[in-house]
């Protein structure tokens, strides 16, 4: 059976091949509906489109394992490449993380991965001003 190691709450599960990775991530006890940088994880812990894939909030970067998921949904790319305005524009939060980002909610389970929850957002890039 697939591990899911979650990197900043520094926990593992195990869960069935297939599984998805924010309903494991809720029956485990573990919050993916962050907000931005953390900020309203609370409220989007209840206040979330619940896995339809419309919010956004479940963002995580896969930092090890991404090809034990399923390939990237339509609806993923809509929010993650077409510019909607919100907000904050989920696009936005994918720039420079083309490659590892996935909504959890949208996310299969087919291997071990490693998740990192509530990846930073930095408007203005590390070395914008250097
Ligand atoms: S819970 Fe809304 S996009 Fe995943």
């Amino acid at each position: 059976m697939p591990i899911i190691k979650f990197l900043k709450e520094k926990k593992e599960i195990e869960v069935p091949q297939g599984a998805w990775l924010r309903e494991e991530a809720v029956k485990a006890g573990i919050n993916l509906n962050c907000g931005v940088n953390g900020i309203g994880a609370s409220i989007n812990k209840f206040v979330n489109c619940q896995s339809m894939g419309t919010c956004g909030t479940c963002r995580v970067l896969i930092k090890k394992g991404m090809e034990n998921t399923n390939p990237m949904t339509l609806r993923e790319k809509f929010k993650f490449k077409v510019p909607v305005p919100e907000p904050v524009p989920v696009c936005l939060m994918f720039i420079g993380h083309e490659k590892e980002m996935r909504l959890a909610c949208m996310t299969q389970v087919n291997g071990d991965i490693e998740v990192e929850s509530s990846p930073e957002f930095n408007l203005f890039g590390v070395n914008f001003f250097s």
